[in-house]
């Protein structure tokens, strides 16, 4: 069966750690959208691994790791990744495959990303410029580019022409930038197609052979709940549907195969990139967390923006995925805060919101109604057994569950495998 893992929140909240975690009981772990905009970071044996596109199962070399047809692929990107992990000894080989139909970010959807984001002006995203929203649009545009397309050389080619068409019109008459020639590109791929050749596999097919032999499937989503298309703080959001949903259309499997949904929780607030936080903390005390809490991009290294536990999001994210359980991460970190709060409602032009607003003018402008918590002084760190954490770090988890109405399994207490609380 199916375990999906999902980000509750704005992203960062620590998905790659806890599918390293959860990794050890299963068979397969396996991305379902998204593209190297993700960074997932795997602390082992005090080396950082930080992946893109592989999924954060790869450490373990006898687990199965696949890029669904829902994510978008960067060769580039995903062969500094392969080379990197096969010179610090990870073999990849014959463990790693990837979806015929997943789409191909190429060159002139990293450039074209950047481009319209510095034109957005004062409305601009922030996008990890990694080329996401502009594949994503190709797909949706249907021009986009398959892998299983990228490997017949003719229709490659057919294709990239179509798809550079417009593009190139808009980069010499609009943009006033160069335009990318449909030879270039072809050429400059050309060496990935021999190793994607022996990757590719119908992905649909191959997972749902072996979930009826009985394996179990650990599904990794990137970015996070309002982060999606769909439910997120739109337009401030990335490209495809980070909610557990994603994983059935992103990897091809029935909703009836997922057993079970666990959200991944950062103990307090982050973004990257642009958009409403009502809960950030622009002051000192934003600092303090971001400091403390290494809040640094994984991929664009763009300081994190802070803010507290906003549990209004999280309970809307709990029922969008439909949470089981929740795993909680970096609680180490909110260690020495005299006072901790937690979001519980919105106010906005009189009127009070419990729930979550599509309504971006609201959301934007509300003030939060907030309950304040007393912390907690002592290292945290090393902690492993639920009943050694300090009596105020327990009434903030049991006050959080609480409100979510979703029980947390699982405590993080720092990035390392060991650093974890279970109860
Ligand atoms: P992801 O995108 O959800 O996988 O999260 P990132 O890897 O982008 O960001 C999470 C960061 O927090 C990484 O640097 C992790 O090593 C680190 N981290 C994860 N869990 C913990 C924790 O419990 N405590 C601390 N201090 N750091 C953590
Ligand atoms: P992981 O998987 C945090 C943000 C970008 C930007 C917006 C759109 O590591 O949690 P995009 O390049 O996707 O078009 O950018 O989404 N963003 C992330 N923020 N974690 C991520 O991934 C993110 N991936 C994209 O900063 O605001
Ligand atoms: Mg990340």
């Amino acid at each position: 069966m199916i375990t999906v893992v999902v980000g509750t929140q704005w992203g960062d909240e620590g998905k790659g750690k806890i599918i390293d975690y959860l990794a050890k009981d299963a068979d397969i772990i396996a991305r379902y959208q998204g593209g190297g905009n993700a960074g997932h970071t795997v602390v082992l044996k005090d080396k950082r691994y930080i992946f893109h596109l592989v999924p954060s199962g790869i450490l373990y070399p006898d687990k199965i790791c696949i890029i669904g047809n829902g994510v978008v692929l960067d060769p580039v990107s995903l062969f500094e990744e392969i080379d990197y992990l096969e010179k610090s000894g990870i073999s990849v080989e014959g463990r790693l495959f990837i979806a015929e139909n997943a789409h191909m970010t190429l060159p002139y959807h990293k450039v074209l990303d950047q481009i319209e984001d510095k034109f957005r002006g004062r409305g601009a995203l922030g996008t990890t410029g990694r080329g996401i929203g502009t594949t994503y649009a190709d797909k949706f545009n249907r021009i986009g580019i398959r892998v299983i397309d990228f490997l017949e050389e003719d229709i490659f080619m057919e294709k990239l022409k179509i798809a550079l068409e417009l593009k190139n019109y808009l980069f010499r008459e609009y943009y006033k930038e160069q335009m990318l020639s449909p030879d270039r590109i072809y050429k400059e791929t050309k060496i990935y197609r021999d190793r994607i050749k022996k990757m590719v596999k119908n992905i649909a097919i191959y997972l749902n052979e072996e979930i009826e032999k009985g394996k179990d499937v650990l599904a990794e989503g990137a970015q996070g709940t309002f982060l999606d298309i769909d439910f997120g703080t739109y337009p401030y959001v990335t490209a495809s549907n980070c909610i557990a949903g994603g994983a059935c259309t992103g990897l091809g499997v029935s909703p009836k195969k997922v057993s079970r949904i666990i959200g991944v929780v950062k103990s307090y607030t982050t973004r990257v990139g642009m958009g409403p936080f009502p809960t950030e903390l622009k002051g000192i005390e934003g600092e303090v967390l971001r400091k403390t809490g290494n809040e640094y991009g994984a991929t664009t290294g763009r300081p994190r923006r802070c803010g507290w536990f906003d549990a209004v999001l999280v309970k809307f994210a709990a029922l969008v995925n439909g949470l089981d359980e929740l795993v909680m991460t970096k609680l180490d970190v909110l260690t020495g805060i005299e006072k901790i709060k937690i979001a519980v409602a919105y106010k906005f032009d009189g009127k009070l919101y419990k729930d979550y607003p599509l309504n971006a003018k609201v959301f934007s402008n509300c003030d939060v109604v907030y309950e304040e918590l007393d912390g907690w002084k002592e290292d945290i760190s090393t902690i492993t057994s639920y009943n050694k954490l300090p009596g105020n770090a327990k009434k903030y988890i049991d006050r959080i569950e609480e409100i979510i109405g979703v029980p947390i399994t699982k405590i993080s207490v720092g990035s390392s495998r060991e650093q974890m609380v279970e109860r």
